[in-house]
């Protein structure tokens, strides 16, 4: 264990459930596409080479945080480079991720991803983690991040979107056993990322399971909650709380209170109320407002902040955030009035 600093960020505070003056705030996806001084950058640099130059990708990273009051930066990354140590490679150009499906046959097999995780691929994470945490102001959080091992599953398939998470359980459900091989060996990668991250300052790691709530409630403490639990157990070890973020988990709350997350994320299609009740009283909360709410008027978006601040105080830990990313159509002046409106409270 670590030995704790005597003020730890509020972010991390809450995390933990203990007693914080306000609910901290940051949102998912908050580096991107919406802000300008983001676009102007990618003007001038590929998505790649904007990730594995560590100035650039602290200066990416540090972008939201200048221009908005949030309680944490997180790391300017993606989950889905994680396959470079699964020997799968991985490409964005302007629509997306391309991945080279280790599994075109159609069937699965154990051969076609090796674990291959030498801290020596993401050196250039390390140091963008160690040169953030240096020009970041002390009260606040750095976040790092993996994926969730059923999520990249799903993003091995050998198909895009809705076909690959059909594909996913087809898959797990023919070849549950080597499914459950291959979520190891991708949930061991994830696990040593995120220790990787933590030592070179990450002082929160959030697993981003997207997908992990399309599976049926017998499938997901199969082929989902074991190898998230393997991720959990290695940041675990190193003291610092985690968050385990996974959309349409209504039903699924049952099996998230039994998750070693420090903190569950929520999507906004799940009640802050019943998941509070249900997840109990040890497990923070993050969420949930739902990002088209910043497509609205003024007047909109505060009554829904105060709705949800009013809904999620009634936890222990809360931490204000969207049920998912910030839509690249966002006006940045919508977002520092969430972030302001977050801050100041319910009036
Ligand atoms: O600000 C932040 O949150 C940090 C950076 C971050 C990115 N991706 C950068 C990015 C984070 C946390 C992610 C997570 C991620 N990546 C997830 C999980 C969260 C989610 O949104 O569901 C997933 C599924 C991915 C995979 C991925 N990366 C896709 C499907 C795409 C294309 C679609 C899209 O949303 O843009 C990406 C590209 C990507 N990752 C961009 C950014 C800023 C856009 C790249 C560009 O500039 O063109």
């Amino acid at each position: 264990m670590k030995t704790k600093p005597v003020l730890e960020p509020l972010l991390v505070r809450a995390l933990q459930c203990e007693p914080v003056q306000r609910v901290p705030v940051w949102l998912m996806r908050q580096a991107g596409r919406y802000l300008p001084e983001y676009r102007k950058l990618r003007q001038e640099h590929s998505f790649e080479e904007l990730i594995k130059s560590p100035e650039l990708a602290t200066r990416v990273t540090l972008q939201p945080v200048e221009r908005f009051d949030l309680d944490g930066a997180i790391i300017f990354f993606d989950i889905l480079y994680l396959f470079e140590a699964l020997g799968v490679n991985v490409t964005f150009d302007d629509s997306g991720p391309k991945v080279q499906s280790p599994f075109t046959s159609g069937k699965l097999d154990t051969s076609a991803t090796r674990m291959s995780f030498e801290p020596g691929m993401f050196t250039h994470l390390a140091e963008s983690l160690e040169m953030a945490r240096k020009k970041l102001a002390r009260e606040k959080a750095l976040i790092g991040f993996v994926g969730g091992p059923f999520t990249l599953f799903s993003y091995l398939m050998p198909c895009v979107g809705e076909s690959a998470l059909l594909q996913a359980r087809r898959l797990l459900l023919e070849q549950p056993g080597t499914g459950k091989e291959i979520l190891a060996t991708i949930a061991e990668v994830a696990g040593a990322l995120a220790e990787l991250q933590v030592k070179a300052g990450a002082q929160v790691i959030q697993v981003f399971d997207t997908w992990a709530g399309i599976l049926p409630g017998d499938m997901f403490p199969e082929f989902a909650a074991p190898f998230i639990d393997i991720v959990l157990d290695r940041i675990n070890n190193l003291g610092v709380p985690s968050i385990y973020f996974a959309r349409n988990t209504t039903h699924l709350l049952g099996e998230l209170k039994k998750l070693k997350a420090s903190a569950i994320s929520l999507d906004w299609t799940v009640d802050l109320k019943i998941a509070s009740q249900v997840l109990g009283p040890e497990k923070a909360l993050q969420g949930n407002l739902d990002p088209a709410v910043l497509l609205c008027g003024n007047n909109v978006i505060q009554d829904r902040v105060y709705k949800a601040l009013r809904q999620g105080g009634e936890s222990r830990g809360f931490v204000f955030n969207l049920g998912h990313g910030v839509p690249p159509q966002a006006d940045p002046g919508k977002i520092e009035l969430l972030v302001d409106t977050v801050r100041k409270g319910p009036t």
